[in-house]
């Protein structure tokens, strides 16, 4: 363990996650277990800095992130698997790096810009909505990475320019008080597919066209026959064009081997194939790349189990982060009240 690296990375509660979430997160957050000390959180906090309002289904999408991130093979012997919200020490952080952080930082992070802009867009809520919480998004991801004085931060490139504010805090306060507590953390940009929608729009549950790890094979399967096809294909004996049929292909490019590929195309255009039938081969691929996780998911129902293991999880983040903490106030000429 001595010579690992620390690596932190955390997702949003937002309820039974996706393929999309799977591909894109999960399976690499299982990979990079083996190759580095790894804290993985559900970052519950974050998600009152947009969705303070209707708190009533938070405790229970925890624990289906949980199961998610559990059933993707994220080992709690081998990552240390919390909430955020069991360590006050991130919120005491977060309030100590807000004094070092200059207002223009926050206001030029252009993914914090972008999510303002969503705010904007959704007809409830106006843009004077924005609050103090959710300008302090990035200071917050700060503090979930330095508690644990993490090095590496695997995310995906919409994270970056919270990252960069990151090392930019890092920084600043390493400097103001004289320390190289910190260290400056890098984006692990990994390269995963982004997996679209079955109506094509990016893969979301709000947009109501995602494909989750729950669903069984006939929900996926009635998902997937829901998806657009090329409509200059009409009957099985029309010609069809795989690249005028992006959604479908987009899955199949994905999920699929390169011959499984290379046939679906050669029978779309040579009028072999139907798009229905397409469309359920396409089903019968991403069950069976699912097939496992999903046994695991299903074979993981009790809360009491999940419960514990995450309170082992927080207890072990804690212990970190206390100790982060001890030489932050030191640092800062704080003092650690008994
Ligand atoms: N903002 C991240 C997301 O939406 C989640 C997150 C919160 C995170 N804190 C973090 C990711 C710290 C990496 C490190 O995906």
């Amino acid at each position: 363990m001595a010579n690992k690296k620390r690596l932190l990375s955390g997702i949003r509660p937002t309820g039974s996650l996706h393929i999309g979430h799977y591909l894109g997160v999960l399976r690499n957050w299982a990979k990079l277990q083996n190759e580095h000390e790894c804290f993985y959180f559900i970052a519950d906090w974050h998600s009152l800095t947009t969705k303070y309002k209707d708190t009533s289904e938070l405790q229970k999408d925890i624990l289906e992130v949980a199961k998610d991130i559990i059933a993707s093979g994220i080992n709690p012997n081998k990552a240390t698997l919390y909430v955020q919200s069991a360590i006050p020490e991130v919120a005491e952080l977060h309030l100590l790096l807000s004094m070092v952080t200059y207002q223009n930082w926050v206001e030029r992070d252009p993914t914090l810009k972008d999510m303002v802009r969503l705010l904007a867009e959704d007809e409830e809520k106006a843009k004077g909505e924005v609050t103090y919480g959710l300008l302090g998004y990035p200071v917050l991801m700060t503090s979930d990475i330095l508690s644990v004085l993490g090095e590496f931060v695997p995310v995906g490139k919409d994270q970056v320019a919270h990252l960069e504010l990151s090392r930019d805090i890092a920084r600043r306060f390493n400097h103001i008080y004289k320390t190289d507590l910190f260290p400056e953390p890098k984006a692990l940009l990994t390269e995963t597919p982004s997996v679209p929608g079955i109506d094509g729009r990016k893969m979301s549950k709000s947009l109501n066209n995602d494909i989750k790890i729950i669903d069984s094979e006939a929900e996926t399967l009635k998902k997937v026959k829901q998806m657009i096809t090329d409509p200059k294909k009409i009957k099985k004996t029309d010609k069809g064009e795989p690249n005028d049929c992006q959604v479908v292909y987009k899955h199949y490019e994905i999920f699929a081997d390169k011959k499984t590929l290379e046939i679906v195309q050669d029978e779309c255009r040579g009028t072999k194939i139907g798009c229905v039938d397409c469309k359920t081969r396409l089903a019968g691929i991403i069950n069976a790349s699912l097939s496992e996780v999903r046994k695991k998911r299903e074979s993981l129902n009790t809360d009491k189990e999940i419960l514990e293991i995450l309170d082992i999880g927080n207890k072990k983040a804690r212990q970190v982060a206390k100790h982060t903490l001890e030489k932050v106030r030191d640092a800062m000429k704080l003092k650690t009240w008994s």
